[in-house]
């Protein structure tokens, strides 16, 4: 009799184990969730594994560094194929050893161009930045490509706000992004470093994180925290299971 008494309160912590470990559960389902890309399952296409991360500059006309970035990139590119004549999606990693960099630098705004595959494909980023805030921005991107079974690609957008950093600082992401620039085509970008405005030397400014990263480094330390509440809890019930089972046998 008493050691039915006595069960009780561990079978309640074991409940309380598993319901908030489904809990737990379901919170990094969705923490996890957000970095919105599923790599390497979706793409009908062959699927190239992560790209290198190349690391490119940009000389101002006074011959100092005006634009640093390091970052590995994927195009995601929707086109007419000639052979196949039909709309097929293509997933192409930018090669940083045949890639060759320059771009031009202005008070408020930069712009980086690569240039690959023996000059057919022309990707240019711009950014902006505003004099007011200080605040910088990747504003526009330019995509001109030709391939041999390619219907010449040309696309750009002006009016995009991605890569938002401080002036005198380095944007940083090591999560893998997804830059949509137009509906044809996305950019993934994994591990970037860039300034484009107000470098000191030919060194990156102290970095600002994105948020990505951020919610990265959150997610052990809920972990922690919630494991070490499931201890608690359960050393709780077994404390308290013992005490009752020693109150039972006082009352035999
Ligand atoms: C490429 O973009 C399509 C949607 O436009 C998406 O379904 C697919 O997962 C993307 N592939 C990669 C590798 O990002
Ligand atoms: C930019 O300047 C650096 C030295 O500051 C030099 O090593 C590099 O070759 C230059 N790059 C270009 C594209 O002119
Ligand atoms: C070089 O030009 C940049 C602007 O592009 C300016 O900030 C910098 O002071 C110039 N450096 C020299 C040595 O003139
Ligand atoms: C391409 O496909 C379209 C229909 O989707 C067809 O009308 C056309 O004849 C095809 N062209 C070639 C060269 O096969
Ligand atoms: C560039 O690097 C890739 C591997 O990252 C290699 O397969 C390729 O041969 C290299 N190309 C040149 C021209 O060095
Ligand atoms: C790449 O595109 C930019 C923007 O249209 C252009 O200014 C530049 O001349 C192009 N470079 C090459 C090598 O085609
Ligand atoms: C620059 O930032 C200020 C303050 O945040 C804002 O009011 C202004 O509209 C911005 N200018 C541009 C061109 O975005
Ligand atoms: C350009 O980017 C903006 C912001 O992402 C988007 O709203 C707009 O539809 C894009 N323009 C085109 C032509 O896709």
């Amino acid at each position: 009799m008493t050691q039915i008494g006595a069960v009780q309160p561990w079978s309640l912590g074991l409940t309380l184990f598993v319901v908030l470990g489904a809990a737990l559960h379901q919170g990094l389902a969705a923490a996890v969730a957000p970095p919105t890309t599923a790599p390497a399952t979706a793409a009908p296409h062959k699927d190239p594994s992560r790209p290198e991360r190349g690391n490119y500059v940009v000389n101002s006309s006074n011959g100092t560094v005006c634009l640093l970035a390091s970052m590995g990139l994927q195009l995601n590119i929707t086109f007419s194929s000639l052979s196949q004549n039909k709309t097929v999606q293509d997933v192409v990693n930018i090669q940083p050893n045949v890639t060759k960099s320059s771009g031009s630098c202005d008070a408020d705004s930069a712009s980086l161009q690569l240039i690959t595959d023996a000059e057919k494909t022309n990707l240019t980023f711009y950014f902006s930045l505003n004099t007011t805030s200080n605040k910088y921005h990747l504003s526009g991107v330019l995509l001109s490509a030709a391939r041999p079974d390619m219907k010449a690609v040309y696309v750009h957008n002006n009016s995009l706000d991605y890569l938002r950093g401080t002036l005198g600082y380095s944007y940083m992401c090591r999560e893998e992004q997804t830059l949509i620039v137009v509906p044809t085509l996305s950019i993934n970008t994994f591990q970037v470093q860039v300034q484009p405005f107000g470098l000191t030397g030919k060194q990156f400014g102290a970095a600002e994180e994105c948020q990505l990263d951020e919610d990265d480094m959150l997610i052990p330390i809920i972990v922690g925290a919630a494991l070490a509440g499931l201890v608690l809890i359960v050393l709780l019930a077994y404390l308290i299971g013992r005490k009752r089972s020693h109150a039972g046998y006082q009352t035999i």
